[in-house]
This record gives structure tokens, C-alpha cells and sequence, in this order.
């Protein structure tokens, strides 16, 4: 059914000329309802983050609407339960398999049942690793994640007009979810050379990707390492200019951090997700930025994916050479993140219909 390698090159000309308007086209097609009643499993890590929560909930809404049944699980960021719901989804007769993993590498064998089963995979917003039974990946570009949060520190910091040096702490995500990565080489490589030439000083001296994760990207975790960040140094007046964090919830344990610390003044902080609770600190001064990634779309995108599987056509690709998973590239889709901070955040959430205003007050 998957054709994936000799199609590759068509998909890209296809998703080339819907490059544009990533999630347009599906709204047309997912009206369509013509999905006869196929069940679909979307397979979601946690609810403990709201991301997640408008991911599975926008996945299901729009594959209803095109006409699927729709089993949808989470798994309280927890691989065995994960692995479990996934069984349970194949013997349930699900004919597409939606998955953003919990951890990349831990779903080869269960995805060996789902391809013996001739049910194809598609890898959601988090690449699955080591496996051949993903078909398709659709997600944002997480490169381009890290490097707009590395460029608005470059930018606020005046760093290419040759400002400096500044202070900075670097807080990174889990390394099971493949993302975190990329967020952190696009963000290391516009920052690593003002590193190198000491105009950034990370005084933790943690800067490899290995020092600076977040397991479970938990707020908790990041909060603890920030304050023994700052009682090591800190602590005696010296200014802190900028943090980069990859997401929202790590932002939110280092922004806590600072507030237990008595703070008055607020370094740079980065984020992504644009979460209501990083929104919140954004008005309130507590966060600088987040990226908005706009799950409606992703998840329009990936339904446009799910019906071309189910109907044999050619899927929306416009990546064929980044996501390498160990196996080969898989085919993908990326969508577009875009910075938000206090300046821009009302027309990017609000008045797209993202959030009311009332969820942010
Ligand atoms: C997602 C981010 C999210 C993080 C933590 C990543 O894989 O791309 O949007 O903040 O996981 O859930």
C-alpha cells in the first residue's frame, strides 16, 4: 500500500503546492465524510501537559467530521501503557495508526504487530525511531523551533551588534522524544558561536545536549535544577540574562524558580507551546516568548494523511530528507511554528479563535 519510496518524489510536489496553506486543503477534504465509519487509533503521551489534550481532541473532532471512528488514548506519559493501548488498537481493528510516542525507540516490536497486520503508522508530531512501520511523520519544523527561540536571545540581547558578554542557562527537553534535538541544535547553533567567543557565559558550564535535558520535559525537574542553578550561581547578585528552554513546561519550572528566588527582574525566557499558564506569565512579564504551534493545523494535516492512506492516494509531503528514524527517511509533513510574545500574541491566539480572551485572564 505504501509505495513509500517510489512515491516520494511525487509527494513532494504535491505537498509543494499546498505549501502555502498548511491545513487549508484539509478542511475541504476532512468536510468531506468519507470515511465510512474506518476506525482510526490515535495514540496521545499524557494529558498532564494541555498540548496534548487539543492534539488528541483536535484529531478526533476532524476525522468524525470526515467521516472515521475514532479511538483515542493517552497514556500518562507512561512507554508500557503506551505499548498496551497500541495492541489494544490493532486487535480493535484499527485500520491507520496515529502515534505521537512517549519514547521514539520503545515501540519497535508492538509496530512489528501493526505491519504484519498490514496497518500503516503514522508518526505524530514525535518521530518513532528504529522501526519500519512508519509510514508517514507529520509534525512542525523542530529546527526551526530551536532557531527562532535562539534568534529572539541573539536579537533581545543585541548579540549580533556585538553586545555582551550575557549570562545564560540552557534547559532542553527528554531524550527519548526525538524533538528534542532538533530544538536544541537549531537553538545551539545561533547561540554556540557567542559561546565560543564569550559573549554568552553559561556559568553552570552545562551546555551539551546531555546536561541540559529535561527528563519528562517535567516542570518539577527543571524548577529543581534552576535553583541549584542559581544558589551555585547566582545567588551572590550576578545577573542572569537569558534562558533558553525549548518548551512551556520547562519554561514553568524555571520562571518558578526565579519567583521562589525573589526576583524582581525577569531574564529572557524562552518557551513553545504557547500554553495558557506561559501565555499568563507572558502578559505578566514572567516570559519572554513561546513558539505557537497551531495543533488545528497539525492536526488537519495529519487527517489529510489518514485519508489518502485509506483511499490509496498520495499523502502531503514536503520534507524527504530530514527525519531519518534509523531505518530511512520517513516521508513528512512540517508545519510552520511561529514566534509569540506579549506584542503579537492577540492576533496569533485570539484572534484566530486559539483561546478566548477570558482563558487568559
Ligand atoms: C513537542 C512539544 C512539547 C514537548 C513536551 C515535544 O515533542 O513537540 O510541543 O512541548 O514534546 O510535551
Amino acid at each position: 500500500m505504501m509505495k513509500k519510496l517510489g512515491t516520494l518524489l511525487l509527494c513532494g510536489a504535491l505537498a509543494a503546492s499546498m505549501l502555502a496553506g498548511c491545513g487549508k486543503k484539509s478542511e475541504e477534504s476532512s468536510n468531506n465524510s468519507s470515511g465510512d465509519g474506518t476506525l482510526i487509533g490515535v495514540a496521545m503521551p499524557t494529558k498532564d501537559l494541555q498540548r496534548w489534550n487539543q492534539d488528541g481532541e483536535n484529531m478526533k473532532s476532524e476525522l468524525e467530521k470526515a467521516g472515521y471512528k475514532v479511538e483515542l488514548q493517552y497514556a500518562s506519559n507512561d512507554i508500557s501503557t503506551q505499548v498496551s493501548q497500541i495492541e489494544t488498537m490493532i486487535s480493535n481493528g484499527c485500520k491507520v495508526l496515529v502515534i505521537a510516542s512517549i519514547d521514539g525507540d520503545s515501540l519497535g516490536t508492538v509496530l512489528q504487530q501493526a505491519k504484519d497486520s498490514k496497518i500503516p503508522v503514522v508518526a505524530y508530531d514525535r518521530l518513532i525511531m528504529n522501526s519500519d512501520a512508519v509510514s508517514y511523520y507529520a509534525t512542525f519544523d523542530n529546527y526551526m523551533v530551536g532557531t527562532k527561540q535562539g534568534q529572539y536571545i541573539e536579537d533581545k540581547l543585541g548579540l549580533k551588534e556585538g553586545k555582551g558578554p550575557f549570562n545564560l542557562e540552557i534547559f532542553t527537553g527528554d531524550p527519548g522524544d526525538n524533538n528534542a534535538k532538533f530544538f536544541y541544535n537549531g537553538a545551539m547553533d545561533v547561540l554556540k558561536p557567542y559561546i565560543e567567543s564569550g559573549k554568552l557565559v553559561v556559568k553552570s558550564k552545562s551546555v551539551e545536549f546531555a546536561d541540559v535535558a529535561t527528563a519528562d520535559w517535567s516542570t518539577e525537574k527543571a524548577q529543581n535544577r534552576m535553583d541549584a542553578i542559581i544558589s551555585s550561581n547566582y545567588n551572590d547578585g550576578t545577573k542572569l540574562d537569558a534562558v533558553l528552554c525549548s518548551n512551556d513546561s520547562t519554561a514553568n519550572g524555571v520562571t518558578n524558580a526565579i519567583d521562589s528566588a525573589g526576583w524582581k527582574e525577569f531574564p529572557i525566557i524562552t518557551g513553545q507551546d504557547c500554553d495558557i499558564t506561559s501565555v499568563k506569565n507572558m502578559i505578566a512579564g514572567k516570559q519572554s516568548m513561546s513558539i505557537f504551534k497551531d495543533t488545528r493545523k497539525l492536526a488537519s494535516k495529519t487527517v489529510e494523511m489518514v485519508q489518502a492512506i485509506v483511499k490509496g492516494t498520495e499523502a502531503p509531503v514536503n520534507d524527504t530528507k530530514t527525519y531519518d528514524n534509523g531505518k530511512g527517511v520517513v516521508p513528512s509533513y512540517l508545519c510552520e511554528p511561529v514566534f509569540a510574545d506579549k506584542d503579537n500574541y492577540k492576533s496569533l491566539l485570539i484572534d484566530s479563535g486559539y483561546y478566548k480572551e477570558s482563558d487568559l485572564q
